[in-house]
């Protein structure tokens, strides 16, 4: 099934979401590897690797908030407080709006410090802001800012779905796996 259903993710919805959560855990490791790395050859490739990984996950993003919009969310279990439902419901927007914002200010750190840099050694990527040095360490600044707080939600977000498969032992985490149905 590609379209989601009112009781299960389409292949789309679940390929998004996987692709999208082994990026960023990639990416973070990039992204720490590359900031520690000693000056040298390795590091710039290191660089040039998180920046390429976080542009393709801004890419897959735009494409799964397109998907999102186009297509029903399956509905939470009948059980769940409304309180427990606003919050998973803030939790998820918030998880996509990190992670749209944590690409676009590494772009930006990258465009005011005036580094070219093509995506994968291919594409180039065009400056989306003027070079500027007081704008490259705010945007640096924000991008760990956000890093900080998208790491807490994923935990958090791990959490809710371990709980809701092992405590509550309701479908929501098996639906999101592949290859289970979304028919049923
Ligand atoms: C979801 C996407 C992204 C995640 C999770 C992410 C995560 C991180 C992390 C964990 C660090 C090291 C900690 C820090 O100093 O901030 C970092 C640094 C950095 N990232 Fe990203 N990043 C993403 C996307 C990007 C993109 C698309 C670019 C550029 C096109 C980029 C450019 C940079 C730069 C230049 C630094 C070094 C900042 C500094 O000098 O302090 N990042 N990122
Ligand atoms: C970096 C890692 C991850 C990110 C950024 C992430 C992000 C998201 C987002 C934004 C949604 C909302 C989907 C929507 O409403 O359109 C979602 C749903 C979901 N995620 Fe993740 N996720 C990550 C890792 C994981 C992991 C490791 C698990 C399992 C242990 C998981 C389990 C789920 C489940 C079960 C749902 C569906 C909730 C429902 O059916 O209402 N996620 N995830």
């Amino acid at each position: 099934m590609l379209r989601n259903t009112d009781l299960s993710w389409g292949a789309p919805a679940k390929l998004l979401h996987w692709a999208v959560a082994a990026l960023v855990l990639a990416q973070i490791a990039l992204g720490w590897a590359a900031v520690s790395w000693r000056l040298s050859p390795t590091k710039l490739d290191l660089f040039v690797w998180h920046k390429s990984t976080g542009m393709l996950i801004l890419v897959l993003m735009v494409v799964r908030v397109a998907w999102r919009s186009a297509n029903v969310a399956p509905s939470l279990p009948a059980d769940m407080r409304s309180l427990e439902r606003r919050t998973a419901h803030a939790s998820h927007l918030l998880l996509y709006l990190l992670l749209l914002l944590m690409p676009m200010t590494g772009w930006i750190v990258n465009s005011a410090a005036n580094i070219p840099f093509r995506m994968f050694w291919l594409i180039p990527i065009p400056a989306i802001v003027e070079p500027d040095k007081a704008t490259a360490d705010l945007a640096a600044r924000v991008h760990f800012v956000l890093f900080v707080v998208l790491s807490l939600l994923v935990a958090v977000h791990i959490g809710a779905a371990l709980r809701h498969h092992f405590l509550k032992r309701n479908e929501v985490l098996v639906r999101m796996l592949p290859g289970t149905g979304s028919a049923k």
